[in-house]
């Protein structure tokens, strides 16, 4: 039992304890239903729909759970508050240079996505930045003359012929130098193809940020030139008189940065640099800060790993302000300002969606109210550690029902006690346990013995999904994404849950949820309605978790259904893309479902001759397994 629900539940307590106003930027709440609402502006006003609408609009189209939900407008409203607040943030200051985004791809390379930031971006001329080749590929064929293509990473000599030519298309393609290695390479391409490139400088700024990359920002940083590698570059490109090609300086400070102090010093640093390389007649003109603009996903607005202690707005004033304050009293003229940031693009357009599909409970059932006749004498004592429990000590009570318990398990080890004995031992010690965790309340101090006492004791909720294929940063990282019912929220969520996924793994599971207090280690849900689907949310997980997914277990990618909601609170689905088949899943581990069809069949062949099988059940096998191979990988009804 959650001891934090109150007898008469409202939308607003169930908001309050999921702190979906906080995390939720305005994008999500709860509506009168008690159904979570995603909210969209428009110039008319704004418009809330109901998740749960989308979800049957889904279900009606065919597709099961799970579900990568996308909501285009939430893409489009996060690239132009970007845009937007650095364009008042220039203005406010009287900054005589314009802003100028671009997204790296490698946060969502899904087609769907760059198309779709590519669309909406075109009003700002917002960007693409590549760090590799394939990513160069599809930039090249979604930018066009005049936009803004930042090259990152390590780039051989087709890579940087391709840039070149994406030059003369007009696009305004920088190569950023990660190592002194790299510039040999575009100097003699350069030469070779007659395309003078645009150079770009990535510094490694020596300032650490906190959160949860600080041990590879600063001089850790594996990207970046040193101060002697700048300065041979710098050198190299005056001895072949090409220093005019030097018209970018990048830095990047992290992923992430949840205190505006971390990227204030990181900014002031750069600007040092950019101010050198001026004085020392490289042109320059663009100052590119990378990414690093960090989500709230806890909504505590905190200097806290998974949270920022600063607005957008701050972020953009801050970052203006000390660009100025650091040039402008050396007389050098005001960069146009480039930022690549990454999650806050696109981290509230996707959300996961999954039903679930069991429970566990760790609390007695049918406990008898005393000691079966005859039992035996170490079942009694458990009886009387619960009878006693109004008037002993919580942990005294505890201690004993553990060492009872146990030496129960020990004599059934030893073939002393049976088996129907040690399932009312261990029904009795649940019962002692969940009655002490229900009373830890009323305690001034819970003793250290018994804090971890509820959590142990939490239910587990089996949900139809992987944590690896789709929420590949819990397990590798530790992210928080907010979860919450999507549904039910005009009743108590009464139940204390972790959340485990599909998978045959220990790691597979949801067990660090966000709390208005911090972090929490269980959460608060409802209990399963028989024959109704349960279904949860996993909320801002459009950055990086995508690609960075893998098959463990053999789930494959989830269907994903991208909407558009209107103006007059109707939605268009306008993109579905199945999820992988079984089928899909075993060719990427190099089966060929033909032939594992053929063996099946000449196995099904033999059992007929055999006689195991006749000719029906064979055909009824077949077309099962056929019918296996064309099916999702997740949990079906
Ligand atoms: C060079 C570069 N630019 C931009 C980004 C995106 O950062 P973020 O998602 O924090 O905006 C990254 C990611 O770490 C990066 O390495």
């Amino acid at each position: 039992m959650n001891p934090r629900v109150k007898p008469t539940w409202t939308a607003d307590d169930s908001a309050r304890l999921y702190g979906i106003r906080d995390w939720g930027a305005g994008y999500f709440d709860l509506n009168a239903q008690g159904e979570v609402a995603v909210k969209v502006a428009f110039p008319t006003g704004g418009v809330t729909v109901s998740l749960m609408d989308i979800v049957s609009g889904i279900a009606q189209r065919g597709h099961a759970m799970p579900v990568l939900l996308r909501i285009e407008n939430l893409l489009d409203a996060q690239i132009a508050l970007l845009n937007d607040a650095f364009r008042r943030a220039i203005a406010e200051a009287g900054y005589r240079g314009e802003y100028r985004g671009v997204f790296p791809i490698k946060v969502n390379q899904q087609a769907q996505v760059i198309e779709e930031i590519v669309h909406f971006g075109a009003r700002y001329r917002h960007g693409l930045e590549a760090g590799s080749k394939a990513e160069l590929v599809l930039a090249l064929a979604a930018l066009g003359e005049g936009d803004l293509l930042i090259c990152n990473g390590y780039k051989d000599r087709e890579f940087i012929d391709l840039g070149l030519w994406a030059q003369k298309l007009g696009i305004r393609c920088f190569f950023v130098i990660e190592s002194p290695s790299e510039l040999p390479v575009i100097l003699e391409r350069s030469r070779a193809l007659g395309i003078k490139p645009l150079i770009g400088a990535r510094v490694k700024v020596s300032a650490k940020v906190g959160g949860l990359w600080t041990e590879t920002s600063g001089d850790r940083s594996s990207f970046g030139l040193s101060t002697t590698q700048l300065i041979a570059v710098l050198d190299t490109l005056k001895q072949e008189e090409m220093l005019d090609c030097l018209q970018l300086l990048h830095c990047h400070l992290g992923s992430q940065i949840p205190d505006i102090q971390d990227i204030r010093a990181g900014v002031l640093e750069a600007c040092r640099y950019y101010a050198d390389l001026i004085r020392e007649g490289a042109p320059l003109g663009t100052l590119d800060l990378g990414g690093g603009l960090a989500v709230d996903y806890v909504g505590s607005r905190a200097n806290d790993v998974h949270s920022r202690n600063y607005t957008l707005d701050e972020y953009c004033a801050d970052i203006v302000e000390v660009v100025m304050s650091t040039l402008d009293p050396q007389g050098i003229a005001h960069p146009q300002l480039v930022t690549e940031s990454g999650r806050a693009t696109v981290a509230y357009s996707s959300l996961l969606l999954f039903n679930i599909l069991d429970v566990t409970h760790f609390e007695a059932v049918d406990l008898p109210t005393s000691p079966p006749d005859g039992g035996h004498e170490l079942v009694r004592n458990l009886f009387r550690v619960r009878d006693d429990l109004a008037t002993t000590d919580l942990q005294e009570s505890y201690n004993d029902a553990l060492y009872w318990r146990d030496e129960i398990r020990e004599l059934f080890k030893r073939g002393q006690i049976s088996l129907r004995e040690r399932s009312l031992g261990e029904n009795l010690f649940l019962a002692v346990a969940q009655s002490i965790a229900g009373r830890l309340d009323t305690l001034a101090r819970v003793p250290a013995g018994l804090q971890g006492l509820a959590e142990s004791l939490a239910d587990i909720y089996y949900g139809n999904f992987s944590v690896f294929q789709s929420l590949p940063d819990t397990w590798a990282i530790g992210q928080i994404f907010p979860v919450m019912p999507i549904h039910r929220h005009l009743e108590p969520p009464r139940r204390q849950v972790i959340i485990s996924d599909l998978t045959c793994d220990c790691d597979g599971k949801l067990d660090n949820f966000i709390d208005a207090r911090g972090e929490r280690k269980t959460l608060p849900l409802h209990p399963l309605n028989p024959g109704e689907e349960y279904l949860i949310g996993v909320f801002l997980m459009g950055a990086y978790q995508e690609t960075l997914g893998d098959l463990h277990n053999l789930f494959g990618d989830t269907h994903v259904v991208s909407v558009r909601i209107n103006q007059d609170g109707s939605f268009d689905v306008m993109k579905e893309i199945a999820g992988d088949s079984i089928a899909d899943v075993l060719s990427y581990v190099e089966y060929q479902p033909q032939a594992l069809f053929e063996s099946l069949r000449s196995s099904a062949e033999a059992a007929v001759r055999k006689g195991t099988i006749d000719i029906g059940e064979r055909q009824r096998l077949l077309e099962e397994y056929a019918a296996s191979l064309r099916g999702y990988t997740y949990f079906e009804r």
